[in-house]
């Protein structure tokens, strides 16, 4: 009698599955694609694919080699007490940098050339050029977070022109972008930024970083881009700095609860933006072949790229 196939899990409740198992199916002719609420052989699945599983499904699997997220942030599994200990790898980039530094560029120009202005004029059908728009080299923009997709966003930021600051929590370089890190650096980095972009993780270091505190030290005239985490901001001290003008305006794509609650004053505040965790859709395909290769890996022994330190959180 031949021995069953290994099994590949998988579980999200975003993705169309039949994408993903066409091409496991095809490029790991080995396994066996099952999704993992359904899977009765419990001890034959060897890898789990997953974004946003329920607390407690992954620990039912004894057999489990490591896990594959299907997205760039680790915090709501980490978040599972029963996680097993095998190794956690994320994605890395995956065609979600490029997608969110296009969200960044669209923030920055909607804020430093002022469209906002010009959307509420043409509601009132008012013909008003702004002349006195600032040049791009008096616009710093400030991005928190230096990693696989905060780097990117830095470089595509700086080649339109844009002076460019980063922030990270230890020390980084990149050609072109002046960095700051640490709780030092990061008073710097908010006086002079015009745009603060979160690209960081959330983890217990960077909980409610965005608070009352942080938004203070930014300045007057600054917007706030939050594409990291919702858990990052605290949303009533922003509401609060946004009515006393202690800064000037937010795009938020990330927040503390999703779906953003109806009764949410973001919704209809005149200084924010609201958009629904769209600024970096994982694509398939290309998570696919991050995934694949980094089984094939594991499979020869060797160490999967974008492995999760568990201790640090990302
Ligand atoms: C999305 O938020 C991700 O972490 O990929």
């Amino acid at each position: 009698m031949s021995e069953a196939p290994s099994v590949i899990g998988f579980y999200s409740p975003t993705e169309d599955e039949e994408i993903w198992k066409t091409r496991i199916e095809r490029d790991l002719p080995t396994f066996q694609f099952e999704l993992l609420e359904q899977v009765e052989e419990k001890r034959l699945v060897e890898y789990a694919l997953v974004w946003s599983p329920p607390n407690g499904l992954l620990k039912t699997f004894e057999n489990l080699k490591a896990i594959f997220v299907l997205g760039a942030g680790v915090d709501a599994l980490l978040r599972d007490p029963d996680l097993p200990k095998v190794p956690i790898v994320r994605l890395e980039d995956a065609g979600m940098a490029q997608q969110m530094a296009h969200y960044v560029i669209y923030g920055v120009l909607r804020f430093q050339r002022r469209f906002e202005d010009y959307e509420n004029f043409q509601m009132i059908k008012q013909w008003e050029p702004l002349v006195n728009i600032e040049p791009i080299e008096q616009f710093p923009v400030g991005v928190m977070g230096l990693g696989a997709i905060g780097s990117v966003v830095a470089e595509q930021v700086s080649k339109l022109g844009f002076p460019v600051l980063g922030w990270s929590a230890s020390p980084k370089e990149i050609d072109g972008i002046c960095t700051f890190y640490g709780d030092d650096g990061l008073a710097s980095f908010l006086a002079r930024a015009r745009v603060v972009v979160d690209l960081l993780p959330l983890t217990t270091a960077t909980e409610k970083l965005l608070n009352r505190d942080f938004l203070s030290r930014m300045s007057a005239d600054a917007f706030l881009i939050n594409i990291g985490r919702g858990g990052h901001l605290i949303e009533d001290d922003l509401l609060e700095a946004l009515e006393k003008k202690v800064i000037a305006g937010a795009m938020l794509d990330v927040f503390e609860r999703e779906p953003l609650s109806a009764e949410s004053l973001l919704w209809s505040h005149p200084k924010v933006i609201v958009t629904p965790h769209v600024s970096g859709i994982t694509m398939p395909q290309v998570a696919l072949d991050q995934i694949i290769s980094n089984i094939k890996l594991l499979e020869s022994d060797g160490i999967p790229m974008a492995l999760v330190d568990r201790k640090k959180g990302y």
